[in-house]
């Protein structure tokens, strides 16, 4: 039997790390541990309850308003004594999150091989995303086993000088749970998404949360978002807010009481799933919803200055509009009126993998420990 034990600790790797955990799970040949670190807490619990995963260890570290050096500090104390106990072959962290920096520096710590999984994306600015460029930086320091969703995240590893036979194309798990949980029958149940008329209205889903967009360029985000919602009036702006008290609170100043924004808690992956696909289009700063909406042939404009999923953009799907008031207005505008632009973008193009990601990484898994 080969000991793999998976960490995760916010919503994004936990979605992307459920059907993983799954496969690990019901395979013969591997004893499955899951430790948690909960960097976040209800947000994480929405997508272990969904797929119905129960944690080995739980670090239960969220604080409100959390530093990187508590959460740091905090992941870091908290996992060795786990992976003391536990000894696993292997331990596999997902992405670029604090939790899987030092998840990975603790493993380095006691000589754990570190297998990354969505290994390879880059932006190439160490502050933007913050900090998660340098924390998957970090990560490709210490691994041994590289998953990269699409071929340009492997040259990105080639040309640090990572091991070509060590970074196998395995394509993104967050199609796996994409396809899971889109497949699976589902009527809204929150009250606000149940009142929303979809055939008449041109629903635009909003999620904002990155630390580098905090203060100035969330203001002039939001402010745009209100500028389209006073000037369209059949357009239906709806945003799950983070449960980060400064994005809550940045939101609620400049979205609050206008009539045809929704600010509602963060939904759980299957109404959120289903929400993105009967959206006319998608704003977001999120990394996962730059690669579930290409899947999905929604249209997806992404308010950062930069990405590190140039596919999506290649693909036609995405498109960069920036973090100033008037460029995200005026690309909004621009797929609110102008019909030709609009269906460019419209169209299911899926760069990011066939849903099979997670039995490829498994497959992986075994022929390493196969070969030594
Ligand atoms: C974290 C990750 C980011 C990822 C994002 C996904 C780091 C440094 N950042 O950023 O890469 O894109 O998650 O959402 O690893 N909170 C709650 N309940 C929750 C979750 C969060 O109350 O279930 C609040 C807490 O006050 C917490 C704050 O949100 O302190 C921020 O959470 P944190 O994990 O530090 O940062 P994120 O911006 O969520
Ligand atoms: N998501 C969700 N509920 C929400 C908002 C987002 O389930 O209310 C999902 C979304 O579909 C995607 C993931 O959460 O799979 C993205 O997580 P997040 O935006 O927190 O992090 P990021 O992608 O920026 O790392």
């Amino acid at each position: 039997m080969i000991k793999i034990m998976s960490v995760f600790g916010t919503r994004p790797e936990a979605i992307k790390m459920a059907p993983l955990v799954k496969k690990l799970e019901a395979d013969p040949e591997i004893e499955s541990v899951v430790c948690v670190t909960a960097q976040h807490r209800s947000m994480l619990d929405q997508v272990l309850e969904l797929f119905d995963i129960n944690p080995d260890y739980d670090l239960d570290i969220m604080k409100p308003n959390q530093t990187l050096t508590m959460i740091s500090a905090n992941v870091l104390s908290g996992i060795e004594p786990v992976l003391l106990k536990e000894k696993p072959d292997m331990v596999l962290v997902h992405g670029d999150t604090t939790t899987t920096f030092i998840t990975a520096l603790a493993c380095f710590y006691q000589q754990i091989p570190v297998g990354h999984v969505e290994a390879g994306l880059r932006t190439y600015d160490k502050y933007s995303p913050f900090p998660e460029e340098m924390n998957r930086l970090l990560v490709s320091r210490i691994a041994e086993l590289y998953f990269a969703p699409t071929e340009r995240n492997r040259q990105n590893l080639l040309r640090e000088g990572v091991d070509a036979s060590r970074i196998p194309v395995t394509g993104n798990t967050v199609i796996d749970a994409l396809l899971d949980v889109a497949g699976r029958p589902y009527e809204f149940e929150d009250e606000t998404l149940k009142n929303i008329d979809f055939e008449n209205k041109r629903v635009i889903t909003v999620t904002c949360h990155r630390r580098e967009n905090l203060g100035e360029y969330m203001a002039n985000i939001f402010n745009a978002l209100a500028d389209i919602a006073r000037e369209f009036d059949d357009v239906e702006i709806v945003y799950p807010v983070h449960l980060n008290p400064k994005v809550r609170d940045a939101a609620a100043k400049y979205l609050g009481g206008l009539r045809n924004v929704h600010l509602i808690d963060p939904l759980s992956y299957q109404p959120f799933v289903n929400l993105q696909a009967r959206s006319y289009f998608i704003l977001t700063d999120s990394g996962g919803m730059q690669e579930e909406a290409p899947a999905l042939g929604k249209p997806v404009l992404v308010v950062r200055r930069e990405t590190e999923r140039p596919e999506a953009i290649e693909a036609g799907t995405a498109r960069l509009a920036g973090v100033e008031r008037q460029s995200v207005y005026s690309m909004a505008k621009e797929l609110l009126t102008d019909e030709a632009s609009y269906l460019k973008m419209a169209h299911a193009s899926n760069p990011y993998g066939d849903g099979h990601a997670c039995e490829r990484i498994v497959a992986e898994i075994k022929k390493y420990f196969e070969a030594v």
